[in-house]
């Protein structure tokens, strides 16, 4: 099937690792006519099949799950080893350890063979491109495969790797960006990025970044999405599993800005501007998936402290339209008068 099969609305619900997207939030995605995503990115394979079994069972036939894509280990572990001693302080005055800085996989092997063996409708890949073979191998299993793409090139090479369609995502975009490597600054704004990708490729379009009323969702349409992906705007709702202090943060007047920065994980993320940022912003190393290993038990300890100064806030620049109401209201509104 393709993408467009998937939603009576044009409404992605983007994937959200770390807690915000629960089967909850894909089911009320699903309800109000769009199509929700299950989060695998960070998970055990035993935690992805029981989050993918309880979103199969509240979005039957209309879901996707999103696969974090592992990088090469290609840290300098003399600078992650500094910046860690340069967050001690940090970590001190929330009582947390800072974690092994370690490269991993994320399980990506195991929860793919997952995915393979008891198929879902729709599989997406973002942080880099999938083989081939396990392209294929989930189209014959029956899945539709998205891959997220933040260049042209990017998406040249995900339509030759056999996707479905692609998720383009503009600078805008909170979270992560779904580059395929990590080492380029990336500024192109989505509606330009969504224009470059057309002329490259054609595959149905995704189009995510900063889409945040339905006068975005109609800008998007009109140049040649198949759908809007919005994450931000559904991080406030009560099906969001976002923390309590990412939550409020996101309406808290203090915050005024976000800004793309490798200070949380060693991965270019757009998050909001709070001390952390201003502090360590210049400094941090790149490095993912280790500075997010090192980093995680003190943003653990910030969000259970109530300490949005030291989180990671992830934001996109529509943050100001996040409210908290149902996602099927947020869904509704974005898609009015079409
Ligand atoms: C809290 C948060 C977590 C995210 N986690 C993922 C993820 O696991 N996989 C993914 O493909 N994109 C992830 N993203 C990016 C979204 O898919 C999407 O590109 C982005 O939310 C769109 O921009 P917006 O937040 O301005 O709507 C995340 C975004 C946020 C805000």
């Amino acid at each position: 099937m393709g993408v467009s099969d998937y939603f009576n609305v044009p409404i992605v619900g983007a994937p959200m690792a770390g807690g915000a997207s629960t089967a909850e939030l894909v089911a009320a995605v699903h309800r109000a006519g769009g199509l929700g995503f299950v989060a695998a990115g960070y998970l055990a394979p035993e935690t992805t099949a029981d989050l993918v079994r309880r979103a199969a069972a509240r979005a039957p036939g209309r879901f996707g799950v999103n696969l974090f894509v592992p990088g090469a280990d290609t840290a300098d572990p003399s600078a992650v080893a500094a910046y860690g001693a340069r967050l001690a302080a940090d970590a001190d005055r929330l009582g947390a350890a800072l974690g092994p800085a370690r490269w991993d996989d994320d399980h990506y092997p195991a929860k793919l063979a997952l995915l393979t063996a008891d198929p879902v409708p729709v599989v997406g890949f973002t942080f880099g491109c999938p083989e081939p073979s396990d392209v294929r191998a989930l189209r014959r299993a029956g899945s539709t495969v998205l891959v997220t793409v933040t260049t042209a090139g990017e998406a040249r090479a995900a339509a030759e790797a056999g996707a479905d369609a692609l998720v383009v995502q503009g600078a805008e975009a909170g979270g992560h960006q779904g580059s395929f490597e990590d080492t380029y600054e990336r500024t192109t704004p989505l509606l330009d990025l969504l224009a470059e990708v057309r002329a490259a490729v054609d595959l149905p379009l995704v189009a995510a970044g900063g889409i945040a009323c339905a006068d975005d969702v109609r800008r998007v349409l009109a140049a040649g999405a198949a759908a809007a992906q919005v994450g931000t705007v559904l991080l406030r709702t009560p099906e969001s599993g976002a923390s309590r202090t990412h939550k409020d943060a996101l309406a808290d007047p203090r915050f005024t800005a976000t800004t793309v920065t490798r200070a949380f994980s060693g991965r270019r993320a757009r998050a909001l501007v709070n001390r952390f940022v201003a502090a360590h912003d210049r400094i941090a190393p790149g490095g993912y998936p280790q500075v997010h290993h090192l980093t995680a038990p003190l943003r653990a300890a910030a969000a259970r402290a109530g300490d949005s100064e030291r989180l990671h806030l992830w934001a996109g620049t529509g943050f100001r339209a996040a409210d908290d109401r149902p996602a099927a209201e947020v869904v509704a509104s974005l898609t009015t008068a079409l």
